[in-house]
């Protein structure tokens, strides 16, 4: 059965086939604007929806995941004001991948099967529906009217307003489940 968990793991193997592509093929624009939306939405609803429940189980592994979170945060928060389409974006963004895959790793091999060993298989499936609910709460692409640079072009804008959209999508979600 696809549990939540299988969600996630679909979302790391995209996160890393965009980093291969950014890397590969020049930095096409749109790849690095979804692998940028891609892990803000993803860890958000991780968040929301994962880590609470990784805290009952074991309080030390959920404090692991959670710094490594707010480290890409604040990666992914300086690259708020770059260009879409810069060379500064992309390779901004290339700096984080092995965090991030290391980061994605870490949840696959510890996070995942202590909470299938701890979490009812049901709710883990209903999870899954909540947890896609969350993800298709981001934006896909940037607003056209949205912020710009100095010379006019499209920039990434605030990482908290598409935190704030999956947020509020995951809480709803629940409130319904
Ligand atoms: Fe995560
Ligand atoms: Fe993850």
């Amino acid at each position: 059965m696809h549990d939540v968990f299988d969600a996630i793991q679909e979302d790391h193997r995209r996160v890393k086939d965009l980093f291969a592509q950014l890397a590969a093929d020049g930095g096409r624009p749109d790849v690095a604007v979804e692998l940028v939306y891609t892990l803000v939405a993803h860890e958000t609803a991780e968040q929301e929806l994962i880590h609470p429940l990784t805290r009952q189980a074991d309080e030390e592994l959920a404090e692991e995941r959670l710094a490594e979170e707010t480290k890409a945060e604040s990666a992914l928060a300086e690259l708020e004001d770059l260009e879409i389409g810069g060379s500064q974006l992309k390779a901004k963004l290339v700096a984080l991948r092995d965090d991030v895959v290391a980061h994605a790793d870490h949840e696959e091999n510890e996070e995942h099967p202590r909470l299938r060993a701890a979490v009812p298989a049901n709710q883990l499936q209903r999870l899954a529906g909540m947890y896609e609910l969350a993800r298709k709460a981001a934006p896909t692409h940037p607003h056209p009217g949205g912020p710009q640079s100095a010379t006019g072009n499209l920039v990434l804008g605030p990482m908290s307003g598409i935190a704030d959209q999956v947020r509020d999508a995951a809480r709803s979600a629940m409130r319904d489940g």
